[in-house]
């Protein structure tokens, strides 16, 4: 298959229309799309990512009039979520519509959905005139992808369109919260953070993840965000002191030399810079790549959740 790369979100919309998929740029992380009401369509989602079937897919609106074409009920917990968030780097899980087909869900009862606020991904969605749905835009297991540079390195012949955007504005994925009951429950945390949720939601929580074998959200079971390379962390600037073969990135510098290094001024340009860095050492062949920890307040949980599980091989 070739892929055409455009800039155009209209002609990129046009892919969706005939059962194409596209990946497009949004704030988070860039995704690939396809209808939601396209059972074929998505099936090559799972196919071009190789995703395992058991993973569900958020669906991405452009206005909240599609909400109802989703979700069987609004409830109050998603309407304050709504409120103070959307458009954003929010997804809100609620109990879909008989007529959204199981394969975006993976079987599962509920939708995920999310309004994302990047311009060239409304523009695109309003032009898809479908509720979108879309993982992020990665060979599964690999860095998500906030270029569209490492979408090509990934999924080039594998999707019929990529939209060129800007680099990603965050560069972590979406928060991931459980709204089907009065209590909110993050299942994947991400860019707004359970203080910013508990300022709309103060009973909010963080999904235990004490019984893995039942975890909610079953995109956590899998391997994600993992370069080639090992991944070490280091507790304080002086513990990164091996430079052969090695990488460090953090929000000090390092006290020996590194093949590669990224310094951060803050907690958010680190997580903004994380995945193109895991790419970044990839391309270099780097067999280790130090990473300082930060503590877990704010975008820092969902930064050392990405990092843990990058360790985690
Ligand atoms: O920022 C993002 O969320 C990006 C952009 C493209 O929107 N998308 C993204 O999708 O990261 P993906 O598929 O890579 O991750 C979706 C996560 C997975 O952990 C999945 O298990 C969870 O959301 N998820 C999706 N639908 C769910 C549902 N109905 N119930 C529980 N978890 C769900
Ligand atoms: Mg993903």
């Amino acid at each position: 298959m070739s892929t055409i790369f455009t800039n155009d979100p209209i002609e990129a919309a046009a892919f969706i229309k005939i059962g194409g998929i596209v990946a497009f740029p949004t704030e988070t992380v860039y995704g690939l799309g396809a209808d939601v009401f396209d059972e074929k369509a998505v099936a090559r989602i799972f196919e071009a990512k190789r995703r395992p079937a058991d993973n569900p897919l958020i669906a991405h609106i452009s206005d909240l009039g599609q909400m109802s074409e989703l979700a069987d009920a609004i409830t109050t917990t998603a309407e304050e979520l709504i409120e103070a968030f959307f458009p954003g780097p929010l997804t809100i899980v609620l109990n879909k519509r008989e007529t959204v087909p199981s394969i975006a869900t993976a079987g599962l009862d509920t939708i995920g959905i999310r309004m994302p606020r990047f311009a060239i991904a409304h523009e695109f969605l309003k032009a898809c005139a479908t509720p979108v749905v879309a993982p992020s835009a990665n060979l599964s297991g690999r860095p998500s992808p906030t270029t569209w540079q490492a979408v090509a390195e990934d999924l080039d012949g594998r999707v019929d369109c990529i939209l060129q955007g800007d680099p990603t504005q965050i560069g972590l994925e979406s928060t991931v919260v459980d709204c089907t009951s009065d209590v909110a429950v993050i299942l994947r945390s991400g860019s707004v953070s359970l203080e910013e949720i508990r300022r709309v939601l103060p009973d909010a929580r963080a999904y235990e993840t004490s019984s893995p074998d039942i975890a909610r959200s079953p995109g956590m079971l899998h391997q994600h965000y993992s370069p080639r390379a090992r991944v070490s962390f280091v507790d304080g600037p002086t513990e990164a002191t091996d430079g052969a073969d090695a990488a460090y990135i953090g929000i000090h510098p390092p006290a020996g030399k590194f093949v590669l290094e990224h310094v951060s001024a803050s907690v958010e340009e680190y997580a903004h810079s994380l995945f193109e860095f895991f790419r970044q050492c990839d391309r270099k062949g780097i067999k280790t790549i130090y990473c300082e920890r930060v503590a877990s307040t704010g975008i820092g949980t969902a930064l050392m959740d990405r990092l843990g599980r990058a360790a985690e091989r």
